[in-house]
């Protein structure tokens, strides 16, 4: 079990009203992760989920029960923090069994959960160490453990992943991937990186000012963004924005074209620049092209060998089926 509905909920500190009304469903055994820039409402909604903040008004409901005026412990939700909070004089099995030794969870039953858990994070062989012997990732994962043992009917993440280093992002990135392959368990993951959300998510809240702008798979967010906001806060590098005739000509305020979704020749094509920085990533690289009389800058994805360089003349063409159209609202034509 663990399905979530969010009824009209709002949230304020004071006079600062940071959720305006927000409705959302999340179901059991999903993956659902809030994404959005800094100070949009993303640790709030997930505060207020697991009961840690009040709820101004609206309602809160998990698997079917009113849960907004109960308290953390009771929701059987369990969260995961950036900064673990480990106790640095307990063993790693003493960590993880923790919050059952506080919920009186009979010592056979412990020892049954603590091995489970162990096992689908690689710990088993850690388990008498302490914290400080254990690397970031590890740390992160005993954090984890404690949460599993708890049994919860879901989990909830803030930004687990963002005190570890990049590589370690990736690793943990796809043992949470796995771990929810595994349980089966609801998660609701809040990330401020769209590669994580795209990566993990089987559905993305994106949000803005506390403000639900889209709610979709990560593909449909790819390829249908509702608005610009959406278009480019996913997809890495950004879709590029162009206005003025060449839009108007598509009868849009504004057309979005991806940087994958163009081609780059250094003899012909619909459009002309000139080459600034180019980022070498190895499998691609990430033109910045000046002067196309598009936009200040247009970003281009081409094959890591392209051999053009700073200075030079290119052509570009974009794939017309790829053009994003928005109004003077921005919104998706
Ligand atoms: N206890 C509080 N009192 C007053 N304002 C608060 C409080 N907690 C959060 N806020 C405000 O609510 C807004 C949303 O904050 P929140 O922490 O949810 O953002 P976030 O999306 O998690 O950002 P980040 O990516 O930086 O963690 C911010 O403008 C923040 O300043
Ligand atoms: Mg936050």
């Amino acid at each position: 079990m663990g399905r979530i509905t969010l009824d009209k909920v709002t949230k304020s500190f004071g006079d600062v009203n940071v959720i305006p009304p927000l409705d959302l469903t999340i179901n059991d055994g999903e993956f659902v992760v809030f994404v959005g820039p800094s100070g949009c409402g993303k640790s709030t909604l997930l505060r207020l989920i697991a009961g840690l903040e009040d709820v101004s008004s609206g309602q809160i409901r998990i698997d079917g029960e009113d849960a907004t005026n109960l308290p953390p412990a009771k929701r059987k939700l369990a969260m995961v923090f950036q900064s673990y909070a480990l106790y640095p004089h307990m063993s790693v099995r003493k960590n993880i069994a923790f919050p059952m030794k506080m919920a009186g969870v009979p010592e056979d039953e412990q020892k049954r959960r603590i091995e489970g858990a162990a096992k689908a994070l690689n710990l088993t062989d850690y388990l008498d160490r302490r914290p400080g012997q254990l690397s970031g990732g590890q740390r992160q994962r005993v954090a984890i453990g404690r949460a599993i043992v708890r049994e919860p009917s879901a989990f909830l993440f803030d930004e687990p992943l963002s005190n570890l280093d990049a590589a370690l992002r990736v690793n943990m990135r796809l043992e949470i991937s796995e771990l929810h392959n595994q349980l089966k368990t609801t998660m609701i993951y809040v990330t401020h990186d769209q590669v994580e959300a795209m990566t993990m998510a089987d559905k993305i809240v994106v949000l803005r000012a506390g403000h639900i702008e889209q709610v979709g798979s990560p593909l449909e967010l790819y390829r249908e963004p509702r608005n610009k906001f959406v278009a480019g806060f996913i997809g890495s590098p950004k879709m590029n924005f162009i206005e003025g005739p060449v839009a108007a000509q598509q009868g849009a305020h504004t057309i979005g074209i991806r940087p994958e979704h163009i081609t780059a020749s250094a003899s012909d094509g619909m459009w002309s620049g000139i080459v600034g920085v180019a980022e070498h990533l190895g499998s691609d690289t990430f033109l910045h092209i000046h002067e196309t009389g598009l936009a200040e800058t247009m970003t281009v994805r081409v094959n890591g060998e392209f051999n053009l360089r700073h200075g030079d003349k290119v052509f570009l063409t974009p794939e017309m089926d790829k053009l994003h159209k928005f109004d003077a609202k921005g919104l998706r034509i």
